[in-house]
């Protein structure tokens, strides 16, 4: 791009490159803006700073486009599998079929998870959090796979990654069935990755287990559409945690517990729990909308508004439309998805929601389809946890191949200046 931007300060002009993205962003590459000006920038919840350059996943939130290594989310949850799309965010191409069925047998060879681990799984108390049992059961798998804290080749960090994408679907299973208090199932290598997850998670040992196509192609899709999203809170957390060199484990552990956020991917649940409150209320969202809009008030409505999308989110129109196919295909009424429905249109309707270019996001609608699945309400973020692996692990990935310095940001200091305390008042 070669362009320059320029400005004065104290009488002395400074100019700093301009960067440009393949999609036409443009930024100020201030690398050197301290140690030529000793000026820092400001910008809490770095709502106007780029952390990296990545060239993993484009948002487009004017225009509503989310495209993970250029192919279109629509084209993805349509016509992939979650570990063809896996491949894709970690190694940048689709997988030929050589590709994949290695990556997919690589997998499948790490699918036992140490019998260790059910015992620090049974040893937290009824009711806790799923989130903080996810996130304290991946960094327990480091105790027994310390090959993967230093990965400094990629052989390594390749066996680390499959390692991960394999145990991650044995913990995602057993959390579940400990907040269902059912008996753990163990990996069926004869299964295909989300087929096995499913088996993993509701196979009951009184009865026959069988394939449900339809339970199996929306946790497909839902994985999918949750895969990736640049650098949002919890792939930041990741990201930084991992550039200070601590393994991918612990990296991934940071991640889970930003993403377990009300504001994040705590959302899920929190919608759930919204639509839930509006229908004991009988129904009618209005007030809650209300509510939503007054300053004064700390509710906010939950599965609207995010800080890239000023259009719809485009995973929220693929989830909305998937939910309304599940309820019909399992032939289950949920009155929920109804009030969601009519929040919606009132949200859309209403100036407030207008003005500041609130819609659904992809937390909105996903509540309704793990419901209709009978996931429990607080496993929803270990749900989108497990979609958002690959992309927290192609995003740790490219940082350290890219050798990115560890992440320590500036800060405008405005506490007490020099005292001691001889000088107590
Ligand atoms: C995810 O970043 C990602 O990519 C995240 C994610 C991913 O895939 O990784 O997409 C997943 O986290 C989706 C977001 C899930 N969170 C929620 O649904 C929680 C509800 N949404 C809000 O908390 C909020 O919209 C955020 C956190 C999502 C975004 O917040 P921002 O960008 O900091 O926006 P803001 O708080 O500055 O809001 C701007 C205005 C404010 O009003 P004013 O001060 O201008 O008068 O909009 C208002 C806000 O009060 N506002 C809302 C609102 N969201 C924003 N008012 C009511 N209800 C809401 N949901």
């Amino acid at each position: 791009m070669g362009q320059k931007i320029k400005f004065n300060y104290k009488d002395k002009e400074y100019e700093f490159p301009l960067i440009q993205g393949t999609e036409g962003e443009v930024g100020i590459d201030i690398k050197t803006l301290r140690s030529e000006t000793g000026l820092i920038t400001l910008d809490p919840g770095y709502k106007n700073t780029g952390s990296c350059i990545s060239s993993i996943t484009y948002l487009d939130g004017e225009n509503g486009i989310l495209r993970y290594r250029g192919y279109d989310i629509d084209d993805l949850a349509n016509n992939s599998s979650f570990i063809e799309v896996s491949y894709l965010l970690i190694f940048g191409e689709m997988p030929s079929s050589n590709e994949l069925n290695k990556f997919e047998n690589d997998i499948r060879k790490e699918c036992l998870v140490h019998e260790d681990i059910t015992s620090i799984l049974k040893s937290f108390p009824h009711g806790a959090h799923p989130m903080g049992v996810l996130a304290s059961l991946t960094s327990a798998l480091i105790s027994f796979n310390p090959g993967s804290v230093d990965v400094n080749s990629e052989e390594k960090m390749y066996h680390a990654i499959v390692q991960l994408i394999a145990k991650f679907s044995v913990l995602t299973a057993w959390v579940h069935r400990k907040v269902r208090g059912l008996p753990l199932n163990y990996s069926d290598n004869s299964l295909p990755y989300v087929e096995n997850l499913a088996q993993m998670m509701f196979k009951n040992p009184n009865e026959e287990y069988r394939s449900n196509p339809v339970i199996t192609s929306a946790l497909n899709k839902l994985l999918i559409l949750h895969a990736d999203h640049e650098q949002n809170c919890s792939t930041s957390t990741v990201r930084i945690v991992g550039s200070s060199e601590a393994g991918l484990f612990a990296s991934i552990s940071a991640g889970i517990s930003a993403l377990w956020g009300r504001l994040h991917g705590g959302a899920n649940q929190a919608v759930i729990e919204m639509l839930e409150m509006i229908k004991r209320d009988g129904g009618d969202a209005s007030k809650f909308m209300e509510k939503a809009k007054d300053k004064n008030h700390s509710f906010r409505l939950m599965g609207f508004g995010h800080r890239v999308y000023k259009n719809f989110d485009p995973r929220a129109k693929i989830i909305k439309k998937t939910a309304d196919g599940i309820l019909k295909d399992l032939g289950i009424e949920d009155p929920i998805l109804d009030i969601a429905k009519n929040l919606e249109q009132e949200a859309l309707n209403d100036k407030y929601f207008v003005d500041r270019k609130l819609y659904p996001n992809v937390d909105f609608y996903s509540g309704i389809i793990y419901r209709a699945l009978e996931i429990p309400t607080e496993m929803f973020t270990v749900m989108f946890a497990l979609g958002r692996l690959p992309g927290w692990i192609a995003q740790w990935r490219e940082m350290r191949l890219n050798k990115e310095p560890i992440g320590r940001p500036r800060q405008i200091y405005n506490g007490s200046i020099s005292r001691n305390t001889k000088s107590k008042g």
